[in-house]
């Protein structure tokens, strides 16, 4: 939640900061800012509005500012609303420390108490607005830069990734993190912060990627870095492997779009690296996890968040199926709170597309403490998950752009058909010829995306006939039920339109009551041994008025009696059907959020990366 970014060099720092704004707009857009130093003015001049970073960009059209270092915000406010004034970057009292910050400061109250009596006003509601005033206090006692960024750190608690410009130093930037990710882009002469690497992927690949509590002070021409204990570090480079196009739209209307259309490569990439070259099982890179490690594991917890924890229930689903093994799901934000019962011999595998979800990542740190052994399943390379779990499996889905889920998703979904398979062959579960003949079914699941995404138009078709619901019901059975959740959720999440995943077996029980004249019903029926207890619940929801639409296999054309509408996906194996079944719900929800004027890629209310609690 919220971006920052930061250059210095010889070149003017304002539209590097806006371009890389743009690509950070997806952490949040209630308001957006810029602070940069000008040498004409011997002062560090703010420019920030609320709204969009094309707001920003007419603001400073008009009031043009210049620059070679400055630092940017784009803002999912937290601590007060969204507004001119909110906005980062805050500026100190007398104007001579700016800042950017990812995060929250908990003990901003205290700090404000504190400042207050000492006669520090604060014009904003926001908790940064704490750091640079009481930067600019410790400043004002010690006249060193570095002792009051020290000393400030010593007395906020709470989560933050920090850009700090001072005019007194116009020749560097404070960068610093705790809980909230944050990169050093290397250059020529230049340098760069970025919250993540998409922001400053067109100037550079190589990267420091800076741990909790390392302060770093970037100049063009130097960084020096120092640990938690004040000490100076040297750090490896990381050279980031993702491609510049595969950050922007490339013709495409949406991000969301793009994403949707690049599955069919995603999910033969997570596949072909992902088989052994003698086709008898899966190599789950450097992953220890074979017949010995798991002999050691009693259960399985899968913990994630929102569509990565959809995801995560089609693992839990195919684990027990396949290697009958026990597992455990939960959100994150709950596990984190129950004191879960896991020891040494729980397998806890977390999930997350960005990999610096703060309930997830605090989950994964609960369960490390408890001596869990902890696999991450986690698409952004480098990340702090990534870093922190004991093992990970990259999902290789690239840049994901748009807020709402879809490749991530769908590499997290491969992922997890990959990781029970693997268990099932370890445990003995499975026979390397079982193993053959699903395998033999994954290998065609790209070109079966491919063929889905042809219906599109159909999709649309749809979204034109269904556009005015109000309630929309999705319903299904087993492995069809996890489908449903991720498909109402993406409904909700962009079309804004109030939604209900239901185990199909379950609507009788109470919510069958919502159900009026002409209430949309999905049905997601791929499970064709639960077919017909499905088509019974159909059948109920239509004789009170409900139209269907059923998304079922192709070749069971019984579907074609009950249905108002269906969409056939290509016939597959029956645990492969989470994958498939879901592009056409990703495709629906696009088309109605389009259809009703949303902004598709940039939701209401929303963030892509969570790094509040
Ligand atoms: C929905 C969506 C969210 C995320 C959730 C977890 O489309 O994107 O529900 O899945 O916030 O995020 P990650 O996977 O980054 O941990």
């Amino acid at each position: 939640m919220c971006g920052i970014v930061g250059y210095i060099g010889n070149k003017n720092a304002v539209p590097i900061l806006l371009r890389g704004l743009e690509r950070l707009e997806y952490r949040g857009y209630d308001s957006a800012g810029v602070a940069v130093y000008s040498e004409k003015e011997k002062e560090i001049i703010v420019c920030k509005t609320k709204g969009r970073v094309e707001n920003l960009e007419t603001k400073l059209y008009d009031n043009p500012i210049k620059g070679r270092i400055g630092i940017g915000h784009t803002r999912w406010a937290t601590h007060g609303i969204p507004s001119d004034t909110n906005a980062h970057p805050h500026f100190s009292k007398s104007g001579k420390v700016a800042v950017v910050h990812n995060g929250i400061i908990e003990n901003y109250m205290e700090i404000r108490e504190i400042l207050g009596s000492k006669g520090y006003d604060f014009v904003s509601e926001t908790d940064t607005e704490t750091v640079a005033q009481l930067t600019e206090y410790f400043y004002n006692q010690t006249g060193d830069l570095q002792q009051a960024v020290f000393k400030t750190l010593e007395k906020v608690d709470g989560s933050y990734a920090l850009g700090i410009i001072c005019s007194d130093f116009p020749d560097m930037i404070v960068t610093t993190k705790k809980n909230c990710p944050l990169i050093i882009g290397l250059g020529q002469g230049e340098n760069f912060i970025a919250s993540d690497i998409t922001a400053i992927l067109q100037y550079t690949r190589n990267t420091y990627i800076l741990e909790d509590n390392e302060v770093a002070f970037v100049s063009k021409d130097s960084i020096k870095i120092y640990d938690d204990k004040k000490e100076e570090i040297k750090k490896d480079v990381y050279v980031v492997d993702w491609s510049i196009e595969a950050a922007e739209k490339s013709g495409y209307d949406h991000f969301m779009l793009k994403e949707i259309y690049e599955q069919p490569k995603v999910v033969a990439d997570s596949l072909n690296r992902r088989f052994k070259p003698d086709g008898t099982g899966i190599q789950l890179d450097s992953i220890k996890l074979g017949r010995e490690e798991l002999s050691n594991i009693n259960k399985v917890y899968v913990v994630a968040c929102g569509t990565a924890y959809y995801a995560g229930l089609v693992g839990k689903a195919l684990i027990e199926k396949l290697a009958r093994i026990p597992v455990i799901s939960d959100v994150a934000s709950e596990f984190r709170y129950k004191d879960p019962l896991i020891d040494e011999n729980t397998l806890v595998i977390v999930i997350s597309q960005s990999g610096e979800t703060a309930d997830t990542l605090e989950a994964m740190r609960l369960a490390k403490k408890k001596n869990s052994r902890i696999l991450a399943v986690v698409n952004v390379v480098g990340s702090t998950i990534a870093r922190e779990a004991d093992d990970v499996i990259y999902t290789l889905a690239g840049p994901e752009i748009a807020v709402a889920s879809t490749k991530a998703y769908s590499a997290q979904v491969v992922a997890m058909f990959l990781l029970s398979l693997h268990i099932a062959l370890e445990t003995g579960k499975m026979t390397v010829d079982q193993f053959k003949e699903i395998k033999k079914e994954m290998e065609k699941l790209p070109s079966h995306i491919n063929k889905i995404l042809t219906k599109a138009p159909n999709v649309k078709r749809f979204m034109e006939k269904y556009i005015g619901s109000k309630n929309v019901f999705y319903i299904g059975r087993g492995l069809d039920y996890t489908v449903c959740r991720e498909g109402s959720l993406k409904l909700k999440e962009i079309a804004y339109l109030h939604s209900e995943p239901y185990a199909a077996g379950e609507l009788k029980h109470g919510p069958i009551a919502l159900i009026e004249e002409s209430t949309l019903v999905i049905a997601v029926a791929t499970q064709e041994h639960l077919f017909a207890k499905t088509m019974s619940n159909v059948k109920e929801v239509k004789a009170r008025g409900a139209k269907v639409l059923i998304i079922a296999m192709e070749g069971n054309r019984e579907i074609e009696n009950y249905a108002d509408d269906y969409m056939y996906i290509p016939r597959t194996h029956p645990i492969l059907t989470p994958l498939l079944a879901n592009i056409p719900q990703q495709l629906f929800a696009y088309y109605m959020a389009l259809g009703l004027g949303n902004d598709v890629d940039k939701p209401r209310n929303l963030a892509k990366s969570v790094t509040v609690e």
